[in-house]
């Protein structure tokens, strides 16, 4: 059974190409009608503490409220929290270590019972119960965990969380082991949204939540559909993130992606929620149709492709030999390889996403006015390396997108002697067990590795620390700190960082820390990721989140509520 097409009569040019970055495209009020999502993944959980995909983070801001929220916003305070369930931000005391929220009065879950300041530090102890609930960002666990006595989660442990405060049922105070000036930010991830303990089945919890956003879970069959009914309890005057228009949301799950494209042009959906972007044909399908172009949107997702290069694999030890890859790479070729300027991404030299204060422009190893490399001075770190003939080494990659990476790279360093083997590793645990895990390297002997990141938060700490952050590297898998870099100098500025408030501070800290990466040479930056999504002309309140860098879904509503135009 499909749903029927919805239309717009007569076709209309639509906003124009790349309307909804950073700007509301359709701005409505109108409340009503059926928003239809698709997707062709399945949702990672319904539990808030173990969601990592960011499409469905935007999915848990129609289901749950958090403490701090990103607002409704196209523009650069979009990547501010602002209070949701609290009245005001994180009052900071004792050197920026004790964060104190008060919750607004007149909240309520879903089956009408009120909540707490206690339900949000159940919530917080939930994430360190990561062997019951593992799945989701642990940002909170070394902030507010004892190292002399670890703290294992309330399904282990009868004892309070000592670092988690409530003095009454409408406050909550934590005490941080040691200054974090991007709390705020924490208090914004899903794994924040308050869960009352008498609510809480562990692990099974995801199968049926209590809502405290202005949707509830309908139905959910996971792998198929999940339907959202408005939450009666909600009550629009306590919240100033969230419009809330559509009566009912209706997410298709599972759609192969070619198909996926030709049915939500085709208007059977309205907005594709995983946000990939379009496929090959139906790029080529807009590319062809101004008016089909008008509905498209080009942003960047704040992903940041690159290559790692590891000191620990011979001979990179040398940063010689680290900076003769860097020369050595033909940019032009390494973008076409990503997919090109629209569906690969802009081109980069340093590693800051243009979103965050501290971006700044940095070329420290130029590849020449064509940008298809400088050989010559690629040949001059070689013999300061000692290997004027060039050398052999291994590089990582996984199958698809990865691959061609990995290709372009090989084809431009051969040109100065630089001999590359690649070798493939499994797609499913690239980040956990292949590039993410510290032995995988060293068994494989991979000097090189392609790989790609996106910030859990929009901050530079977010986006930067966990890979250079000396601190971070974890060695059981999972890491991303790939070249495993330990320099005092970084983590020192990282720690600085946390301890100052000031903005225009923290971003001259930040600009410190990524000249001294790039010295370093251990990330050879290709391009900040962008993709191209397609948005139907009678969705209202359409922009691309700058937080999330996909469609902020929970803001959209329908110009009419029933397709054909039969009510308009
Ligand atoms: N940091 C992870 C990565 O780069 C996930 C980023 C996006 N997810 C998120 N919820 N912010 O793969």
């Amino acid at each position: 059974m499909t749903a029927p097409a919805r239309r717009l009569t007569p076709a209309a040019a639509g906003a124009g190409w790349d309307a909804a970055v950073g700007a509301l495209v359709n701005p409505s009020d109108r409340r009503g009608g059926t928003l239809r999502l698709v997707t062709s993944a399945d949702v990672d959980s319904l539990d808030p503490a173990r969601t990592y995909y960011v499409w469905v983070w935007l999915l848990q801001r129609m289901l749950n409220r958090t403490l701090m929220a990103y607002p409704t916003d196209p523009g650069p305070a979009g990547l501010v929290p602002v209070p949701d369930l609290a009245e005001g931000p994180g009052q900071v005391g004792d050197g920026g270590r004790t964060w104190t929220y008060r919750l607004r009065p007149g909240l309520r879950y879903d089956d009408g019972t009120p909540i707490t300041s206690a339900d949000v530090a159940h919530a917080v102890r939930r994430v360190f119960a990561q062997d019951v609930l593992p799945g989701g960002p642990t940002y909170l666990i070394p902030l507010l965990d004892d190292p002399a006595r670890p703290y294992p989660g309330p399904y282990r442990s009868a004892e309070p969380l000592r670092s988690v405060r409530t003095p009454d049922e409408h406050t909550i105070v934590f005490h941080l082991n040691r200054p974090f000036s991007d709390f705020d930010h924490l208090m914004a991830q899903p794994c924040a949204a308050p869960v009352p303990r008498r609510a809480d089945t562990g692990a099974d919890y995801g199968n049926a939540p209590l809502s405290s956003g202005p949707y509830r879970v309908a139905e959910h069959r996971p792998g198929s559909f999940l339907h959202l009914e408005r939450n009666p309890h909600w009550d629009p005057a306590t919240d100033p993130v969230r419009p809330a228009l559509p009566d009912r949301v209706e997410l298709t799950i599972g759609v192969d992606v070619d198909d996926l494209d030709a049915r939500l042009i085709d208007g059977e959906f309205d907005i594709n929620l995983e946000g990939r972007g379009l496929q090959h044909a139906a790029q080529h399908r807009v590319a062809a149709d101004g008016v089909l172009r008008s509905h498209t949107d080009n942003p960047r997702t704040s992903f940041l492709h690159f290559v790692s290069i590891q000191p620990h694999i011979p001979p990179f030890g040398d940063v010689h030999a680290r900076r003769a890859v860097h020369y050595a790479a033909d940019k032009i070729l390494l973008q076409q390889a990503r997919g090109g300027p629209v569906t690969g991404g802009d081109l980069t030299t340093a590693l800051f996403p243009p979103r965050l204060p501290a971006h700044q422009d940095l070329d420290p190893y130029p590849t020449g006015p064509d940008l298809r490399g400088d050989l010559d001075a690629a040949r001059a770190e070689l013999a300061a390396a000692g290997l004027p003939d060039g050398f052999e080494a291994v590089i990582g990659t996984q199958r698809g997108k990865f691959r061609l990476v990995a290709d372009a790279l090989v084809e431009s360093v051969a040109r100065v002697g630089i001999r590359l083997t690649v070798k493939e590793l499994d797609v499913a645990t690239y980040f956990s067990l292949g590039a993410g895990h510290p032995e995988t390297i060293r068994r494989h002997g991979l000097g090189l590795i392609v790989t790609d990141w996106g910030a859990d938060f929009p901050t530079e700490y977010g986006f930067l620390a966990p890979l250079v952050d000396g601190r971070q590297i974890k060695r059981n898998g999972g890491n991303w700190n790939i070249s495993e870099l330990d320099d005092p100098v970084v983590n020192d500025l990282i720690d600085q960082s946390l301890h100052t408030t000031d903005p225009g501070e923290r971003a001259h800290q930040w600009r410190a820390v990524e000249r001294r990466v790039m010295e370093h040479a251990v990330m050879l930056p290709l391009v900040h990721d962008k993709t191209l999504h397609y948005r139907n002309p009678w969705v209202t309140n359409v922009y691309v989140h700058p937080a999330f860098g996909l469609y902020d879904v929970q803001a959209m509503g329908l110009v009419r509520d029933a397709p054909d135009g039969t009510d308009s």
